[in-house]
C-alpha cells in the first residue's frame, strides 16, 4: 500500500478492505471547506507548464476560482481561463517580464494556451464537476489549499477510487459500482 490510493488490482476482497479503511477516516473529516480527501503520497512532479502561473501569487490578490474556471456544459470539466481574463491585468501588470511577454503572444495568436493536464480520471469512469458544485463540496474539498501551491502538482489522491468512495461514504452519496463503472455492478471487467 506505499505507493497510494491509486493501485489498484481487481481484487474484491482488497477493495472491501479499503472501502472500510477510507470510511473511518472519512467520517472524522470535517464536512466545510476543509481538504476532505488523503495527499498524494505517491511522487507528483509538477509537468512544465508553457507559461508559470502561480494559483500562490494570483489567489494572494483575492481572485476567486470561478473567475478562471467556470463549469460549462454539461458541467464535467472546470475550463481552463480564456486568455483574455489573463489580459484583463496583464495588457499593463509586468507586461516586460518574459513570462507575460509569451503570454501576450498567445493572445494575439488566439490559440488557447495548451496548458498541461494535472489531474485526471482513468477514462472510462463516470466523473462530473457539476454533481459535486450542485452538492456543496467546496474545491478545497478535493483539491487541497492551493493557494499555497506555486506548480500546480497533483497534491491530492483525488482522482483514485479509495478517494471517490471514501468520501461517498462520508456524504452518503452512492457507492453502487455502476455510479463511477459503466459495467454491470457485480462483474468487474476481466482482467
Ligand atoms: C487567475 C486565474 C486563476 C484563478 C483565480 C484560479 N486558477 Fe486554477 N488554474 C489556472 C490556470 C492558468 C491553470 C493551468 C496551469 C496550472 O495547472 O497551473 C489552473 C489549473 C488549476 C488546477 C489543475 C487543473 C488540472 O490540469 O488538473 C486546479 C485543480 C485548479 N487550477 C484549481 C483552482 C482553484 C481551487 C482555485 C481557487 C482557489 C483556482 N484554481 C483559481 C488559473 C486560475
Ligand atoms: C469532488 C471532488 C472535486 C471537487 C469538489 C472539485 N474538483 Fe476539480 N477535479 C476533480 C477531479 C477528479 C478532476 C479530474 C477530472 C477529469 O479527469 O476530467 C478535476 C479536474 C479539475 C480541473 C482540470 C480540468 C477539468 O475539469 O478536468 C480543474 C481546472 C479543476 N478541477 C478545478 C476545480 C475548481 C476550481 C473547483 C471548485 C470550484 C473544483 N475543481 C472542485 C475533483 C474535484
Ligand atoms: C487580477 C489581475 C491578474 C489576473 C487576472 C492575472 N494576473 Fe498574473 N499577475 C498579476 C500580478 C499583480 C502579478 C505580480 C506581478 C509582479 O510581480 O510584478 C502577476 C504575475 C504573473 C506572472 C509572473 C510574472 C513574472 O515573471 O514575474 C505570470 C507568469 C502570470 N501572472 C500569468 C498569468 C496568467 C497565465 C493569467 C491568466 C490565467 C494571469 N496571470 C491572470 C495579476 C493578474
Ligand atoms: C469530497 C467528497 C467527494 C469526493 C472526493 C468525490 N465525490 Fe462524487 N459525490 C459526492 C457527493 C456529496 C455527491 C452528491 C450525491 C447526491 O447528489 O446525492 C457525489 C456525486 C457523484 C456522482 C453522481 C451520482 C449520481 O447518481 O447522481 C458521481 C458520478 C460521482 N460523484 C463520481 C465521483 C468520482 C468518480 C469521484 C472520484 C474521482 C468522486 N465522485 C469523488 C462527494 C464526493
Ligand atoms: C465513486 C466512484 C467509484 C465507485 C462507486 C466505484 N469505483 Fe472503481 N474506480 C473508480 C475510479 C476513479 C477508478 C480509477 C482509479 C485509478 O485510476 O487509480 C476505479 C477503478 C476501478 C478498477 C480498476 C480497473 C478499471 O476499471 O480501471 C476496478 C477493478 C474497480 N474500480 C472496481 C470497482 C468495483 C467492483 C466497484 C463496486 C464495489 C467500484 N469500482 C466502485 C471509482 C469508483
Amino acid at each position: 500500500m506505499k505507493s497510494g490510493w491509486g493501485i489498484w488490482g481487481a481484487s474484491l476482497g482488497a477493495a472491501v478492505l479499503l472501502l472500510g479503511a477510507s470510511g473511518a477516516r472519512a467520517q472524522q473529516a470535517p464536512q466545510t471547506a476543509k481538504q476532505e480527501v488523503l495527499d498524494n503520497l505517491g511522487p507528483h512532479p509538477a509537468p512544465t507548464q508553457p507559461i508559470p502561473y502561480s494559483h500562490k501569487t494570483h489567489l494572494a490578490l483575492g481572485l476567486q476560482c470561478q473567475m478562471c474556471h467556470t463549469n460549462p456544459d454539461p458541467g464535467s470539466l472546470m475550463a481552463f481561463p480564456a486568455t483574455s481574463t489573463c489580459m484583463t491585468c496583464h495588457a499593463s501588470d509586468a507586461k516586460d517580464k518574459p513570462a507575460i511577454v509569451g503570454l501576450a503572444e498567445f493572445a494575439k495568436s488566439g490559440q488557447p494556451i495548451p496548458w498541461v493536464r494535472v489531474y485526471q480520471v482513468t477514462p472510462g469512469v463516470t466523473w462530473t464537476h457539476r454533481k459535486h458544485l450542485q452538492a456543496d463540496i467546496q474545491c478545497i474539498a478535493c483539491h487541497g489549499d492551493v493557494s499555497q501551491v506555486d506548480a500546480m502538482a497533483q497534491i491530492t489522491s483525488v482522482t483514485s477510487m479509495g478517494s471517490c468512495i471514501g468520501c461517498h461514504q462520508a456524504h452518503n452519496a452512492p457507492t453502487i459500482c455502476i455510479t463511477c463503472h459503466a459495467w454491470p455492478s457485480d462483474q468487474p471487467p476481466a482482467r
